[in-house]
């Protein structure tokens, strides 16, 4: 059966490896910058060992680099890859072009993105079950990479390397960007006076509850507010009220304003007049 080493074993190593080895993978095998997270993970799976990188690559026969992004470089380059090995990162902004010095000494290279968020090694072991992998890897891997993605509870899709990018800025619209968004949402809350704990308290079954919509019923069926009713006096009085109390929330407020026009049309509430109304007043200087 086929070996599987870590080289980091930080939040994702970590949790990929007690995953993995739940689903009757063999990890054998774990190296990482200090001893303590190495041990830690080499504790949590029967018959793993802590080893250098080098004696990583030369036990396992599919390596994983889970090492922060900017260390991947650095690491694969200063380790001599034993020729037929798969050598696989879980980057989401990185191609597997980062892997050449593994690919140049006969090593299959691959791409394995959770498409999630961890925080921690628990919340990571919670999360992946349910998330989608980026695979980027060409065949026997790709394949080995599709059966560990199913296996792991995910789903999978396949990425070029030059989509890469463009796939990593949509994680960070709907994963970073939206704690930016609740964060502008507090701010507003501070200005009535209330603490920004209380008003996360109050936003979060808001936030959930779109969450559910976008689920269930989908975009853009489940757009509701001012824009999607087509009320541009609403947002006028938003645009006052924004550039009195708030004026660094209003360049935000239009350009995301301009960015829902075309999903209230497309669940089809307002008509292109509305539209044109609307996209004025959010354009429209003080
Ligand atoms: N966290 C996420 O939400 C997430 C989601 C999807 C994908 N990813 C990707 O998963 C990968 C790992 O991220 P992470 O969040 O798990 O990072 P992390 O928690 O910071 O863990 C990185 C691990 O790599 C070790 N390390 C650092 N430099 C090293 C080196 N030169 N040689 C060997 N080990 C080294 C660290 O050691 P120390 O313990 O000494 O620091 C640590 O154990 C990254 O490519 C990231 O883009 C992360």
């Amino acid at each position: 059966m086929m070996k599987i080493g870590f080289i980091g074993s930080g939040t994702v190593g970590t949790a990929l490896a007690v995953l993995l080895s739940r689903q009757g993978y063999r990890v054998v095998a774990v190296a990482s910058r200090s001893r303590a997270p190495a041990e830690r993970l080499a504790g949590a799976i029967n018959s793993c060992r802590v080893m250098t990188s080098q004696e990583v690559a030369n036990t396992a026969d599919l390596i994983f680099i889970t090492t922060p992004d900017d260390a991947i470089g650095s690491v694969v380059s200063q380790v001599k890859w034993p020729s037929g090995c798969s050598v696989v990162h879980c980057s989401g902004a990185d191609s597997t072009d980062i892997l050449e010095p593994a690919r140049k000494s006969g090593a299959m290279v691959g791409g394995f993105h959770p498409f999630q968020t961890f925080a921690s090694v628990k919340q990571a072991i919670e999360n992946i079950p349910g998330s989608t992998f980026a695979l980027e890897a060409l065949e026997p891997l790709l394949t080995t990479l599709k059966d560990m993605a199913t296996a792991l509870g995910g789903r999978w899709i396949e990425l070029k390397a030059a989509d890469k990018v463009a796939y990593h800025a949509a994680a960070v619209f709907a994963s970073n960007y939206l704690v930016t968004l609740v964060k502008m949402s507090t701010d507003l809350w501070q200005t009535f006076n209330i603490p920004t704990d209380q008003a996360t308290r109050a936003l979060l079954p808001l936030i959930k509850g779109t969450l559910h919509n976008i689920e269930t019923i989908g975009i853009p069926k489940c757009l509701t507010g001012p824009i999607a009713r087509g009320d541009s006096g609403t947002i006028k009085k938003h645009l006052s009220a924004l550039s009195k109390k708030t004026p660094q929330l209003l360049p935000p407020y239009r350009l995301l304003g301009l960015q829902t026009i075309p999903v209230a049309l497309a669940k089809g509430k307002i008509n292109q007049q509305l539209a044109d109304e609307l996209e004025a007043v959010l354009k429209q200087s003080e």
